[in-house]
């Protein structure tokens, strides 16, 4: 198999995330940050498979390599699920984002402050016109404020009672052994070394 693999997102912090983990399956990683040419992706859809699907073939079509997409979000139960699957367009960037959450949970007590993070990885394979589905999530709870400054997204504010933490205080390793994209992208690497590939 090709050890060139494209990460389909424009977000540096899930790239490098993605890429840690995978350091060991492909010699050459490309963001879409790398490629001159814009490949215009709508993700409209209310399925996470859906967009992460539109996403990997568009990109893998156009460059003719192998590549990785993922379509993730933050369910909130006390908000019956939301952002999830709009969580990216929730707010303009990341800070609004965070400042509507609290601000909409403001008067939500500690025990109904339930979430989890999900994400939906897939790998297409453009030469054959194939590609794989796998899914990870990540329990916790939305905290009262920001807490750490690493990661991205809604990490300041995603509380995990097991560390006493948001995932925005914890290492890159770390979270990429826990997380939700962790584990869908750990999932792929077994795959990836199954006779499948071989
Ligand atoms: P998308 O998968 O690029 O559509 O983005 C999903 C959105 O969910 C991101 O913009 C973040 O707001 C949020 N999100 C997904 N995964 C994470 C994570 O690991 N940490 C923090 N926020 C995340």
């Amino acid at each position: 198999m090709s050890r060139k693999v494209i990460i389909a997102t424009e977000n540096i912090g899930k790239f490098y995330e993605i890429r840690e983990l995978l350091e060991s399956e492909f010699d050459t990683f490309y963001s879409l940050r790398d490629f001159k040419e814009k490949v215009e992706i709508i993700e409209d859809s209310p399925f996470y498979i859906e967009n992460a699907l539109k996403k990997a073939r568009k990109v893998g079509n156009r460059f003719g390599i192998n590549t990785i997409s993922d379509d993730s979000g933050l369910e909130v139960d006390a908000l019956n699920g939301r952002p999830g699957v709009f969580s990216s367009r929730y707010g303009k960037d990341d800070n609004e984002r965070i400042e509507k959450l609290l601000n909409e949970m403001k008067d939500i007590p500690w025990e109904k402050r339930t979430a989890r993070f999900v994400a939906y990885v897939i790998f297409y394979m453009p030469q054959k016109g194939t590609f794989y589905v796998f899914y990870g999530d990540l329990k916790g709870y939305i905290s009262f404020e920001k807490r750490g400054d690493k990661g991205f997204g809604f990490d300041p504010v995603f509380y995990l009672p097991e560390y006493n933490k948001c995932l925005g205080e914890i290492d890159l390793e770390e979270k990429n052994r826990i997380s939700h994209r962790g584990k869908a992208i750990l999932a792929l690497k077994s795959f990836l070394n199954t006779d499948f590939f071989r």
